[in-house]
């Protein structure tokens, strides 16, 4: 079953009113339940723009050619109401980001129960999903450390801890190991494909490295706006899974 389905997806960045970007040029995307992929291309060539558009976070342009269309677990995005998008987006997706996007002044547990908190869950509830969650990642003695006060890979783990932390169907990750070394990189890869191996969680990563590419299920190569080929094929299981124990 497709849990992410977008056709006809374009964005053109306008600058000016000469100056204009056509980051996406009509894609068509199919996501299966369960399935881990890398999306990976040239700088530029239209990555984040698409998890964004997969991510509810901006829209696809409405008005270039055949109607965009966007499907989340069958349901169309495009008849519903910001709300709906948001609720959607905070209950049924984690994000990871490059560059972490931790709140600096906020605890790694604050920083975790945020996301419960756009989810609608909150107090004694949302703490104890947030410790469960920093435990999964292994940071459960890190709980009260600013992100200033954690290392690169900590503060991803502390993201990654974030985007679990609501057990949502799909985790969207834009270059989340781009800002760490090869076993940071490497721990972060192992804990995402160890919850879409316990949790059938379907994972979409943006990666520049083809070891990363490897160890998913499928890549989905982007030039200039376009997806070019999508290889299928079982991904090789390039490294153990840490040893942390993961909550039903
Ligand atoms: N907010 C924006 N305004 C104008 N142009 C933009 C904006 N965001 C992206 N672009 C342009 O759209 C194109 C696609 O950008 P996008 O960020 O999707 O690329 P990418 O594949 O993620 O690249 P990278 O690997 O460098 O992260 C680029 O040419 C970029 O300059
Ligand atoms: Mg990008």
């Amino acid at each position: 079953m497709a849990i992410l389905e977008g056709r006809n997806l374009r964005k053109t960045y306008r600058l000016s009113r000469k100056n204009t970007v056509e980051a996406l040029k009509g894609v068509e995307v199919v996501i299966e339940k369960g399935e881990m992929v890398a999306i990976m291309g040239p700088s530029g060539s239209g990555k984040s723009t698409l998890m964004h558009i997969l991510g509810l976070l901006h829209a696809p342009d409405p008005n270039h050619g055949p109607a965009p269309e966007l499907y989340i677990g069958g349901e169309n995005m495009a008849s519903l109401s910001d709300n709906a998008r948001t609720k959607i987006r905070a209950r049924r997706m984690g994000f990871v980001f490059q560059d972490f996007n931790l709140v600096p002044t906020l605890t790694a547990l604050e920083n975790v129960t945020l996301a419960c908190d756009y989810a609608g869950i909150g107090g004694k509830q949302a703490k104890q999903a947030g410790v469960a969650a920093l435990a999964l990642v292994g940071l459960a003695d890190r709980a009260d450390h600013k992100p200033s006060e954690l290392s690169g890979g900590e503060q991803q783990r502390v993201a990654v801890a974030r985007a679990l932390v609501n057990k949502p169907e799909i985790i969207l990750a834009d270059e989340p190991t781009g800002n760490l070394d090869s076993e940071r990189s490497a721990e972060i890869l192992a804990l995402l494909r160890q919850f879409n191996r316990e949790h059938g969680q379907t994972i979409v990563l943006v990666t520049h490295d083809s070891e990363v590419g490897e160890a998913c299920d499928r890549v989905i190569r982007m030039r200039d706006g376009r997806i070019r080929t999508a290889i299928t094929g079982a991904g090789a299981p390039v490294m153990a899974a840490p040893a942390v124990a993961v909550p039903a």
